[in-house]
């Protein structure tokens, strides 16, 4: 039997810099969907734990900040560049949590296996209302594994750091493509060594490899994918 409806959950997942919110947030445009990216609530746990000064190897602390943190995430009300406001306890905190503190901080905070319980089970419930396209490292392998269909967006770590380093360049701010190329290896390391959910592609997954194409051609590949 031909499938005569477009999926209604979509699991994108990949490693860091591999272009996931960029891709994801152009198909949730293109059908309608809501965009959620699940990155995003870690790194707020990680904002809220250094803020907080809590000790982050104290797992069970970082464990029932989890599960207690509110964290509002809704329609952007900026236009620049942002998905999302990000919201914590009255602030908009969008872009501090993109800062380089978060960044070294939030592989050890993702770790926790109470940590990923306490967001994957808020994810999960979001996600199962559907039309929807959650990004993450563990929506097809954990999150939601029902996923109507599972992409895999990778790219080497040469040309995730090298986009990375262009962002900024093209920002006018200061980096180091050494650095970056050094940051991500190590973020990769991290994400797919974990005990718990770590970083993989589902067995069903559609893997894409984009170090050969740019962004307009892996949209078109997907929503293709999509909309068959
Ligand atoms: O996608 P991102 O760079 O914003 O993710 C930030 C961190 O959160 C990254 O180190 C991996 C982790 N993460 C995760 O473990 N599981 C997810 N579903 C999403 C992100």
């Amino acid at each position: 039997m031909t499938k005569n409806i477009h999926p209604s959950i979509i699991a994108l997942d990949g490693p860091a810099a591999s272009g996931k919110s960029t891709l994801g947030l152009r198909l949730a445009d293109a059908l309608g969907y809501l965009f959620f990216d699940t990155g995003i609530m870690y790194r707020a746990i990680t904002w809220i734990a250094l803020q907080r000064d809590l000790d982050l190897r104290d797992e069970s602390a970082i464990t029932i900040l989890a599960q207690t943190a509110q964290i509002d995430i809704r329609p952007p009300s900026v236009g620049d560049g942002r998905a999302c406001d990000v919201v914590i306890a009255d602030k908009d905190v969008t872009w501090d949590m993109r800062d380089g503190n978060v960044e070294a901080n939030v592989s050890v905070v993702s770790a926790y296996a109470g940590v990923r319980r306490a967001l994957s089970e808020q994810q999960r419930r979001i996600g199962l209302r559907g039309k929807v396209v959650m990004v993450g490292r563990d929506i097809g392998t954990v999150v939601l594994p029902e996923a109507d269909i599972k992409i895999y967006l990778d790219a080497s770590a040469e040309e995730r750091a090298k986009r990375r380093h262009d962002e900024l360049i093209a920002r006018g701010e200061e980096s180091d493509y050494r650095e970056i190329l050094r940051k991500v290896i190590e973020r990769d390391r991290i994400d797919s060594t974990r005990a718990v959910a770590p970083l993989r592609p589902a067995d069903d997954a559609v893997i894409i490899d984009s170090d050969k194409m740019n962004a307009e051609q892996v949209f078109e590949h997907v929503l293709k994918l999509c909309t068959m």
